[in-house]
């Protein structure tokens, strides 16, 4: 059987409104790149497309260092080209970004105290002709919310957390994740670490 590529997002994005500011989230992208290690690890290859961490490159994975939403969206349609893919969408993508991005740093006075923001695009509903598997951090309740983004967005499956749980989702090295298909059907797993996480995902993606 042919393996397929691994296109795995990870990190947060930034959206700057000026050199110097933007708008993000404490994404990590520990998540994101234990999937790619063990992606690379068990012999596929792997494209990381990831936004700004302070993470080391796994071996055997070609990596591709975006900032924002939109130059995600473009390395990820590079990156799915030319072999069949497997998009793990573990980025914390901002949704949206300022309207304007001025060319040098604002000054106070230059500031109105309005930002006006416009819709990022987003990367999984996007990004057709591959098989795609999404995550979903919520607070509270994720398995419903979950569900209806796999069929939504056309997903194999969603790996649905609570963020406010101990010990899972941002920065930790730990998560305590759902599957979520779309037919409803949910495999629980307890507290484990994201390398494990990102085991029992390669093997639901190379099970298919
Ligand atoms: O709808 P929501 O943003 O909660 O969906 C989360 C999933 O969608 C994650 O897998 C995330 O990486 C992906 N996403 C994306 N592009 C966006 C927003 C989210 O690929 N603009």
């Amino acid at each position: 059987m042919r393996l397929p590529r691994f296109v795995v997002t990870a990190g947060p994005t930034r959206e700057h409104l000026d050199p110097v500011r933007f708008l993000s989230n404490p994404s990590t992208g520990k998540m994101g790149f234990a999937v790619a290690a063990e992606a690379a690890g068990r012999g596929c290859e792997t494209i990381l497309v990831s936004g700004p961490v302070a993470l080391k490159t796994p071996a055997g994975v070609k990596r591709v260092d975006v900032v924002s939403a939109r130059e995600m969206c473009a390395a990820v349609k590079e990156a799915v080209k030319g072999a069949p893919a497997v998009l793990v969408a573990t980025a914390a993508v901002a949704d949206w970004r300022p309207a304007e991005c001025a060319g040098r740093k604002l000054k106070k006075r230059e500031m109105s105290g309005t930002l006006r923001l416009v819709r990022n695009p987003d990367i999984l509903k996007t990004v057709k002709g591959v098989r795609k598997i999404g995550f979903a951090a919520e607070t509270g309740a994720p398995e419903r919310e979950a569900a209806r983004k796999c069929r939504e967005k056309k997903l194999e499956f969603v790996v649905a957390n609570d963020v406010t749980e101990k010990g899972a989702g941002f920065g930790c090295d730990t998560n305590r994740v759902k599957f979520v298909f779309p037919d409803g059907g949910v495999r629980e797993f307890p507290l484990m670490s994201k390398r494990l996480v990102a085991r029992r995902i390669v093997d639901e993606v190379l099970r298919a």
